[in-house]
């Protein structure tokens, strides 16, 4: 497909939570995605809107895909945002959508309180490395971060780390492994992210969708 045939919009979204609440907000704009990405193995798909596609992106691309251009839009946790930098990114609209929380846990028998008390230096594993440090150093407490890039709940248990941090909805993937949260660092939705050229070349379809979106948005709340 050269550039010319291109749909006039590009919009990055990941599986699962963040596609499917933002299909209510698509059709909220009158418009419908045209396949299910848990059926097809497509990674672009088409809309009902002739001006506008979606490719389907790994949550963690979806910054990196906007930033080049590579799409116009997408949607991304605040979590995904903040590890990501945001470089090159308007983030004008806070979806409300994929809610969760980024929060320390451990093992039920591992005491956190008091390791923190003693000003013992933690091991602590993620994928969320800048808001742990930021986290961890705000609060003065020493640590040495182990990045992952799945499976935390396993550190934990197998004697890599006394701690992670993880994103929590509801609490069940904790439950399962024995480990039990001790700290809320922050609550977490998705973002309309926009590529800043996208947003003065493409200014008019950009704004209606951030209008229709925003008025959804206003109207669920
Ligand atoms: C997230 C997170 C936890 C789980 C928490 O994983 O990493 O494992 O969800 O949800 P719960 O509190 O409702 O059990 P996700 O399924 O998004 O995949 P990931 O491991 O690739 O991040």
């Amino acid at each position: 497909m050269s550039s010319a045939d291109r749909p006039a919009l590009t919009l990055a979204l990941s599986k699962g939570r963040i596609f499917d609440e933002t299909l209510p907000l698509l059709k909220a704009a009158g418009i419908e995605v045209l396949e299910d990405p848990e059926k097809s193995r497509k990674l672009i798909i088409g809309t009902t809107d002739p001006g506008l596609q979606v490719v389907l992106v790994r949550a963690t691309d979806v910054p990196t895909y906007v930033q080049y251009g590579g799409a116009d839009l997408g949607v991304t946790g605040k979590d995904t945002l903040i590890e990501h930098g945001g470089q090159g990114l308007y983030q004008p609209l806070d979806l409300q959508i994929a809610k969760c929380r980024v929060s320390v846990a451990v093992r039920a028998d591992f005491d956190y309180a008091f390791a923190v008390r003693q000003g013992s230096r933690l091991r602590v594993a993620t994928k969320y490395v800048a808001i742990a440090r930021e986290f961890f150093a705000a609060k003065g407490v020493h640590v040495d971060l182990i990045k992952l890039y799945g499976s935390m709940e396993l550190a934990p248990l197998t004697g890599l780390a006394d701690a992670i941090v993880d994103l929590v909805s509801t609490g069940n993937t904790l439950k399962a492994n024995n480990l039990v949260e001790v700290e809320r660092i922050m609550d977490i939705s998705s973002r309309l992210v926009v590529n800043q050229a996208a947003l003065k070349l493409k200014q008019e379809p950009i704004r209606h969708l951030i209008d229709v979106f925003s008025r959804t948005v206003e109207a669920t709340q």
